[in-house]
């Protein structure tokens, strides 16, 4: 066992027990009364992205660089969601836990900056850029700026690393070179559009907020092509079990990111409200959480050493994540909260099924290796 094991796990643990209660304020933030996480309702963006997202990705890079050092970005944000949670019964933590989770941000900045001097690829430098839109935001979030402004360049940070994961994978698919390169100009373009966008205080005419929306909006939506067209799930959704299903989620994600795009060049984000109800979680529900589905039986095994089987259940929880967030946004354009709640809560139920499918599933597998083989000339009696 390697002797980093067990601090993986904690991790993995405390960044689902925050996701838990993430959702649950998010919940009480559409009206439904959760048994817990209400006092955590202001924080429920934040706590999700820099608590509990900013942790699970510097551990996959942590684990990526293979350098003991390397976990004190994981380490650093999830002592930031922990004491975020705290913070609902005692505030002085508040402070602390934005100074953990600024330094998170800076440490994955660091790991980030060790991997591509080990490794100077497209992807290696794409996600080195997430990393720094990631920490700039928080930075302002720090300085006082509300959750709600800075959403944009926490937006930009999930799609600039995924879509670094999707270069490196399609490097398998060999798309043409101008496609790799065109990738990671979006995926700059995005980043950049959406650090202008945070800074509400600019009045230029051309590096203004409501312009820098509308651009990455449009760089959005320029990723969600370039997925649908090279991504290398294109070709992995012809193959049965795991990689079709992976592959259903990518391409599903990369449809959602799309439409935030559109949605986003099209209107320009307003702050709070439906419309920022909509684009936001057209990227975090629709695009992230269906890659986390897709890549987690990938993913997890790697970093936790748990093993995850595939089962064909597991299109239930992405079929209700897919149709829940469809119903959130038609509640969101139509103005019908009703709509929009239901949404909401079946985006948390899609969450609480696929965990339980991923156990499920798991369990039964190993039931089933676990076994002893029949004798020999048992078969047939
Ligand atoms: C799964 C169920 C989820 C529910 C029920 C939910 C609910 C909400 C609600 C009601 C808002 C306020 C929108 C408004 O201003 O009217 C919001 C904002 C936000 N959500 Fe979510 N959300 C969910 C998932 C996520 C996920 C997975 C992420 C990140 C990966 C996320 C990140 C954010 C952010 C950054 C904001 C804006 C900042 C803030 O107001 O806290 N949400 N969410």
């Amino acid at each position: 066992m390697t002797p980093l094991l067990p601090l993986r796990r904690a991790l993995l643990v405390a960044s689902a027990l925050a996701a838990a209660a993430a959702v649950l304020a998010g919940l009480s933030r559409l009206g439904w009364r959760p048994p817990v996480g209400e006092a955590h309702a202001a924080d429920h963006g934040a706590l999700l992205v820099v608590g509990v997202f900013a942790t699970v990705i510097a551990l996959e890079r942590a684990v990526a660089l293979g350098a003991a050092w390397a976990y004190a970005a994981p380490v650093l944000s999830g002592a930031g969601a922990v004491l975020r949670l705290a913070a609902g019964h005692e505030p002085g933590l508040l402070g602390p836990a934005t100074d953990a989770a600024l330094a998170g941000t800076a440490a994955l900045v660091a790991v980030n900056v060790a991997i591509v001097h080990r490794q100077r690829a497209s992807f290696t430098v794409l996600m080195l850029l997430g990393s720094v839109t990631l920490a700039a935001a928080t930075w302002r979030w720090r300085q006082g700026a509300p959750a709600f402004a800075v959403t944009p360049a926490w937006m930009a940070f999930f799609v600039a690393t995924i879509a670094a994961e999707r270069v490196e994978l399609a490097r398998l698919a060999r798309p043409p070179r101008a496609a790799a390169h065109a990738l990671i100009a979006l995926g700059v373009v995005a980043s950049g559009a959406a650090l202008v966008a945070t800074d509400h205080s600019t009045d230029h005419p051309i590096a203004h907020p409501r312009v820098a929306l509308r651009v990455l909006g449009v760089a959005l939506a320029g990723i969600a092509a370039w997925q649908l067209v090279f991504d290398l799930a294109r070709r992995t959704i012809r193959q049965p079990g795991l990689p079709r299903f992976a592959a259903v989620g990518v391409l599903a994600g990369a449809g959602w990111l799309g439409v935030a795009g559109l949605d986003l060049a099209l209107t320009g984000l307003v702050p709070v409200g439906p419309d920022l109800d909509a684009t936001a979680h057209a990227v975090f529900v629709g695009f992230v959480l269906s890659m986390v589905f897709a890549h987690a039986p990938i993913i997890l095994p790697a970093v936790a050493r748990v093993r995850i089987a595939f089962h064909p259940a597991l299109y239930v929880p992405l079929a209700v994540l897919h149709a829940s967030l469809a119903s959130r946004l038609a509640g969101d354009w139509l103005g019908d909260a009703a709509l929009r709640r239901v949404g909401g809560l079946g985006n948390a139920l899609a969450l609480v099924l696929f965990a339980v499918t991923v156990i499920a599933a798991s369990r039964r597998a190993g039931r089933l290796t676990a076994r002893p083989a029949p004798a020999r000339g048992s078969v047939g009696r």
